[in-house]
């Protein structure tokens, strides 16, 4: 079956069948550059789980498939790939007894590539029962142990050093907790429905929800609170601020940033700005919806529609790599390549430009990515007309960081928050 049959597989995404719904997903994401977390929507907790470990573990699933294909796995057919995935991560590493598991996978590869069915079966049936690379066993790369790219594990470690690449690894193999802005009665909600919140130590408006998670995430669905990633929040508030500066959000959508300046910095005039006009319809929502009057609308920050010079903050938030986020989003280390680097920088690149101009004299501008790739963050500040301010003394004790040479900090990700690059800069007065 030739890959491009894939695009027959859009019904499969959709199955109620929550293993054949996790299967179409893969299959998608692998073979049309989809996302993950777009495609699941309101999918039920065991497909999110089989999807988001295959996801996290492929490399080291493919290391145990392997000795059992007479082909390469990237010959197969992005279903059969997907079943064969799926199989082995519920086999290996959920508690459903490995038979089972297999023959739940050989059930959708009937469904859903039959030809394949034989082919899952063998496969399976030995894959399932294979040892799993021990996390310590250095005979093994440590990328394959913790199911990352070696190019990605490399520059990490350049970065980081031994001891934070390890922490940064670990956490992007498990599932980030449901973190929230909680506002109004959201709180007295999410206990009622049988939740749990505790304050997140970084950051006092962030609460960590556990418990009845369909609960939350439907009350967060509707409106009560703001799920946001701990270091997101975090960010947003490393910028000193006085009671009526104008602060603008040139990359606004979803919102996140400017709910946290609204929820804890009181007396801002706040703006948000953002390119895509269903993002900017979207964000308008979200904001009404939490009672945030900032005020919304399109514009490319490449060509700001604003007068110089009149901002006392500016923030960018760029649309990057996302290689911090692989918590959430774990197929970006799949697809991602160091060659995209360069493009995303100069695109980043331009969104500065535009921004510098804006900030007020004595005022400040906020460069945050979620990526970690020096490429896409200190390599793309070189040159602003503007002074680094230090951040290391804003930061939360106890908060691992990397201190950089162009006066920014990265923050790997965690068990706490995902990972982020920041840079403050002050216009002189
Ligand atoms: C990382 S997201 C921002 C997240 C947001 N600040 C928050 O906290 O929720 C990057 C955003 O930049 C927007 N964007 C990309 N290029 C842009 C441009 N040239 N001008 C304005 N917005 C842009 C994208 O639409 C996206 O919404």
């Amino acid at each position: 079956m030739p890959s491009s049959s894939v695009s027959g597989w859009r019904g499969v995404s959709a199955s109620t069948d929550p293993r054949q719904r996790a299967a179409g997903v893969l299959a998608r994401v692998d073979s049309a550059g989809a996302y993950a977390a777009r495609l699941l929507g309101d999918a039920p907790p065991l497909t999110r789980e089989l999807v988001f470990g295959t996801l996290r573990w492929q490399r080291t699933i493919d290391h145990l498939l392997t000795p059992y294909l007479h082909r390469p796995l990237s010959a197969l057919d992005p279903q059969v790939r997907a079943v064969l995935r799926l199989g082995v991560y519920e086999a290996q590493r959920l508690s459903t007894p490995p038979p089972v598991a297999v023959a739940e996978a050989v059930r959708v590869a009937k469904a859903t590539c039959r030809p394949a069915a034989a082919l899952v079966n063998a496969v399976l049936r030995k894959a399932a029962h294979a040892a799993w690379p021990e996390t310590e066993d250095r005979s093994l790369a440590l990328g394959l142990r913790l199911s990352h790219p070696d190019w990605m594990v490399e520059r990490w470690r350049g970065l980081f050093g031994e001891a934070l690449l390890a922490t940064a690894l670990a956490a992007d193999q498990e599932p980030a907790p449901l973190s929230v802005l909680a506002a109004g009665d959201t709180e007295q909600r999410l206990r009622a429905a049988g939740c749990e919140l505790v304050p997140h130590p970084w950051s006092r408006a962030v609460r960590v929800v556990t418990g009845n998670a369909a609960a939350a995430v439907r009350i967060v669905a509707e409106g009560g609170g703001y799920a946001l990633d701990p270091t997101a929040a975090l960010v947003a508030r490393l910028a000193p601020w006085v009671a009526g500066i104008r602060v603008l959000d040139l990359t606004a959508a979803p919102g996140g940033k400017l709910l946290v300046l609204d929820a804890h910095s009181e007396g801002l005039v706040l703006v948000g700005a953002d390119r895509h006009l269903g993002r900017v319809v979207r964000l308008r929502r979200t904001l009404a919806a939490r009672g945030c009057g900032a005020a919304v609308l399109v514009a490319d920050a490449t060509a700001p529609p604003f007068v110089s010079g009149r901002c006392g903050l500016v923030v960018v938030d760029a649309p990057c790599s996302g290689t911090g986020t692989l918590r959430r989003h774990p197929e970006i280390r799949w697809r991602l390549r160091a060659e995209d680097l360069p493009g995303l920088a100069a695109a980043q690149r331009r969104i500065l430009a535009g921004a510098v101009g804006l900030v007020a004299p004595g005022g400040h501008l906020l460069y945050a990515t979620c990526s970690l790739e020096p490429e896409e963050n200190e390599q793309v500040v070189v040159g602003l007309a503007l002074e680094p301010v230090p951040l290391a003394s804003a930061l939360p004790p106890g908060l691992a960081f990397v201190q950089r040479p162009s006066g920014g900090v990265v923050i790997p990700p965690s068990a706490w928050g995902d990972g982020f690059s920041v840079h403050l800069f002050r216009r002189p007065a």
